[in-house]
């Protein structure tokens, strides 16, 4: 007999994403002739920038040509990209991380999702409540998040909640978790935090011998000056967070399929005999057993974001669905219902009206608006009574589906 990986079967039966796409698929089937907006899973609209679409072109002329193919690459991630992420994204603004500290992957949810490969499966978990799925799904699958409960939590993982009544900021954990996943600005909420409130967390990770596992996917869409891009902009980070970063969402890169992680040097954990061992050291043995890196066309994409063009095409596109964000966040805060996030991140957290649970609110929005969003309670007990937006359909899809929510409340 085949014995399979018992805690498979602690999972709900499918992913959230999953569900909602199989719900919209069972709508269009039955409604063909309506015309649904999507702004449900956070997937972009606009296609991906010139300088990356010739990048990519090079590239596979440089594939069809015997003197410049390129079969495995490192599988770390070649160094012209990382050394021009070291560069833009560390070095331009004063911190300290250099290129080697830096791992090409096919994007942050894999990363995410792998990191734990590298954590003794006995470490304790914490995670914002709401969250992004695959931190708490990818623990059940390796053992570490202990049994469902009736409220919608896993035994051994500690949530912080982050609803309304605490400005969706969340508390300093209780049980003192060996690791701790923070994403901001925040997936699902929409919301940041400033310098000043990640440096408690750091002091916290510090103090307490946590891990920060910090997703940083949505960093592009920042605009308030005292929210940092990165971890490492705040002192002692290097010693206790891994920080994950995307090209999707940045440069809509969600089908070419991008994204890094730094690992810093001076960051280590601890082996069951005692001998304190680098990640870094750890996550390349993963990586370079595992995986065999992101496609050299796909970095080659990468690179060109970097260039003059690729970054004005960048912050182009980022600006076009900020300007989303802001009019859905306008009309429907002046239609009555609480909005929160949409200013440094391009998702929406509303709260439903009149009490409605989260799946309720979904099926109205889809059934009476033909509008898909993701219920909050899909991301966590927290997220019950709230639904989430994205800002990445066009202006006219976002500018209809403004109206028709507006008009129907
Ligand atoms: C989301 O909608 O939360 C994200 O698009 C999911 C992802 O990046 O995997």
């Amino acid at each position: 007999m085949i014995k399979i990986n018992d805690n498979f079967t602690r999972l709900s039966a499918s992913y959230l994403f999953s569900d909602i796409a199989r719900k919209v698929s069972e709508f269009t089937a039955a409604h063909p002739d309506t015309s649904v907006i999507r702004m449900g899973i956070g997937d972009v609209t606009r296609p991906i920038c010139p300088a990356a679409i010739d990048a990519m072109h090079q590239a596979v002329e440089h594939e069809a040509r015997s003197e410049t193919f390129c079969g495995y690459g490192p599988e770390q991630g070649y160094g012209f990209l990382r050394q021009a992420i070291a560069e833009h994204d560390y070095r331009q603004h004063g911190i300290d991380i250099d290129s080697d500290e830096i791992f090409i992957s096919d994007g942050a949810k894999s990363d995410t999702g792998n990191i734990g490969d590298i954590l003794s499966t006995g470490c304790k978990v914490a995670v914002t409540d709401p969250v992004y799925p695959v931190y708490v799904d990818t623990n059940v699958m390796a053992g570490r998040a202990g049994a469902l409960r009736p409220d919608g939590r896993r035994d051994n993982i500690e949530y912080l909640t982050c609803t309304e009544d605490n400005g969706f900021i969340p508390d300093l954990p209780r049980t003192s978790p060996d690791i701790i996943y923070l994403c901001y600005p925040n997936n699902p909420t929409g919301t940041a935090l400033t310098r000043s409130q990640l440096a408690v967390w750091i002091d916290y990770a510090l103090s307490h011998g946590s891990l920060l596992l910090f997703d940083s996917a949505y960093e592009a869409y920042i605009t308030d000056s005292d929210v940092p891009h990165s971890i490492y902009e705040i002192s002692g980070a290097r010693e206790c967070a891994i920080e994950f970063r995307s090209f999707s969402k940045t440069a809509g890169f969600t089908g070419v399929r991008c994204g890094y992680t730094v690992v810093p040097r001076s960051l280590t954990g601890i082996s069951s005999s005692g001998e304190r061992i680098p990640l870094h050291t750890l996550w390349l043995r993963r990586q370079s057993t595992k995986f065999n890196g992101a496609s050299y066309i796909s970095q080659r994409a990468a690179e060109a974001l970097y260039t003059p063009q690729g970054r004005k095409q960048v912050t182009d596109t980022i600006s076009y669905y900020a300007e989303n964000a802001a009019l859905l966040r306008q009309s429907l805060s002046n239609a009555g219902l609480s909005v929160y996030g949409g200013i440094n991140s391009p998702y929406l957290w509303v709260k439903t009206p009149g009490a409605a649970s989260s799946w309720d609110f979904f099926n109205t929005l889809l059934h009476r608006c033909h509008i898909v969003g993701t219920p909050g309670s899909g991301f966590g007990p927290s997220g019950e009574g709230y639904l989430r937006l994205t800002a990445f359909s066009s202006h006219e899809a976002t500018a209809e589906a403004a109206r028709r929510i507006t008009s129907m409340l």
